[in-house]
């Protein structure tokens, strides 16, 4: 994408500071891990924090007495080719005891004072039991809470995590009976399992959340064995619907923090098949300021934080942006209505069309096949020549040629040639 020199990460950090201040926190940069495998114990956390992660959301914690177990193989996945790009987990929370945490607080802290260390706080259906374990969270040492109102599994069934965040009044609730006990700030973790995820995030904020992260897992089943009849992932041949994540959770998320950031004025913690730099600079243009990432990390480690740090500060630079604050929401006022967009004129068949780059045109026919099928007949292909060609007054510019086509660039928009009317039916006044 750009054409400017790239900067290895010695050279470009002397160009652009990526320092962020999330809530009260400044942080050496926007990359956290997400509450998830990743962070299961201080000691991963730390060599995390060694590879350069700017912060850290622990396991979820739930207090001692609360029953936690797992089940041997808790993890599916959907793949296209050798890529992962939907992973499904039915994992519950930390199988670890509040003492063990707090001994591993106090060594993160010790070792990494500068950067955020957040508890992950997930109690029974019990505001007294919330604040409980809050003042526990604080007394240990953590930077900030993070309260888990989004696991889709396990735990709804008996109160807790989604069952909380699919309530917009349990949210309001257990977040005021978090907040008024703890003198460190708290974030609260949204399900996307919901309706209306705004409607819930304002919830939170009325109940004194001081940041908003999202998303948890999506709730999918991620696949059936076809030879054996089992849903997947299959536990000595039962399974339940489970959390999803990766790549093809990231429009989900995206939309979510797009619908969260126009809704409430706290700042955001995005979370989302987050895998790469690219990834995180569309969550802060809709209005992120910290990146979570949880399966990337199970996929690849650690260390693919030094091309995320590397690649965010090459775009800000190219960019001439010397902080990532300053494009945080740069595309939200974008987002709008699907009416609203009336406004700049592109009624179908619009003022572009398809422009076909001959030199890079493979010949393969997908664009005509496709724009056949299930397109308007505007593909044509040159027999002859053995070339698609696109018939101007057919098209409607939908953009399905451009979608299917296999080589970047190849097929464009460029300005119609002759005049065109929108075509409208029915009755329709602009809103
Ligand atoms: C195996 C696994 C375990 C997870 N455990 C937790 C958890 O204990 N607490 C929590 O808040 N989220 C948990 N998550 C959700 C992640 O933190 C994150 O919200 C979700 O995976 C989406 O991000 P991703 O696409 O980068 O994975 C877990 C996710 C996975 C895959």
């Amino acid at each position: 994408m750009s054409k400017l020199k790239r900067f290895d990460i010695s050279e470009i950090s002397k160009k652009v500071d990526l320092h962020v201040k999330f809530v009260k926190f400044e942080m050496p940069n926007p990359f956290m891990l997400s509450s998830a495998p990743p962070t299961t114990t201080g000691e991963m956390i730390m060599r995390a924090f060694e590879a350069g992660w700017g912060g850290a959301v622990a396991k979820t914690i739930v207090p001692d007495k609360t029953y936690v177990f797992d089940y041997a193989n808790r993890f599916g996945s959907f793949k296209l080719g050798d890529n992962i790009i939907a992973f499904q987990n039915i994992e519950e929370v930390s199988k670890r005891t509040q003492a063990e945490w707090e001994a591993d607080v106090k060594e993160i802290k010790k070792r990494f004072p500068d950067r955020l260390l957040v508890g992950s706080l997930m109690a029974e259906a019990d505001p007294e039991e919330w604040a409980k374990l809050a003042r526990w969270a604080d007394e240990a040492g953590f930077d900030m809470i993070e309260l888990n109102f989004g696991c889709p599994h396990g735990m709804p069934e008996r109160g807790m995590g989604a069952f909380v965040g699919q309530r917009a009044d349990l949210t309001e609730e257990f977040t005021k009976a978090v907040v008024k006990e703890v003198s460190i700030p708290v974030m609260v973790k949204m399900t996307p399992n919901v309706t209306d995820i705004a409607y819930v995030a304002e919830a939170a904020v009325r109940g004194g959340a001081d940041a908003i992260s999202a998303i948890n897992t999506v709730l999918g089943i991620i696949g059936i064995d076809i030879d054996k009849m089992e849903p997947l992932p299959s536990v000595g041949g039962l399974s339940t619907p489970g959390g999803i994540s990766g790549p093809a959770v990231k429009p989900i998320g995206l939309r979510c923090i797009a619908d969260i950031a126009k809704a409430v004025k706290v700042p955001l913690s995005a979370i989302g098949g987050i895998s790469s730099w690219r990834d995180a600079v569309e969550y802060m243009l809709v209005g992120a300021t910290t990146l979570q990432v949880c399966t990337a990390v199970m996929l690849k480690g650690y260390r693919i934080v030094k091309e995320m740090i590397a690649g965010l500060a090459n775009y800000l630079y190219d960019k001439g942006f010397s902080s990532p604050a300053e494009i945080v929401g740069k595309a939200l006022p974008k987002i709008t209505t699907w009416h609203d967009i009336y406004k700049v004129g592109w009624v179908a068949p619009g003022p572009v069309v398809p422009k076909i780059d001959y030199d890079k045109c493979i010949r393969c026919g997908l664009c005509h096949v496709v724009c056949q099928d299930a397109g308007y007949q505007a593909m044509q292909w040159d027999p002859e020549e053995r070339k698609p060609e696109v018939d101007e007054e057919k098209c409607d510019a939908c953009s399905l040629c451009m979608q299917v086509c296999p080589v970047p660039g190849c097929i464009t928009w460029t300005e119609r040639t002759k005049p065109w009317q929108p075509k409208i039916k029915g009755e329709f006044k602009p809103h």
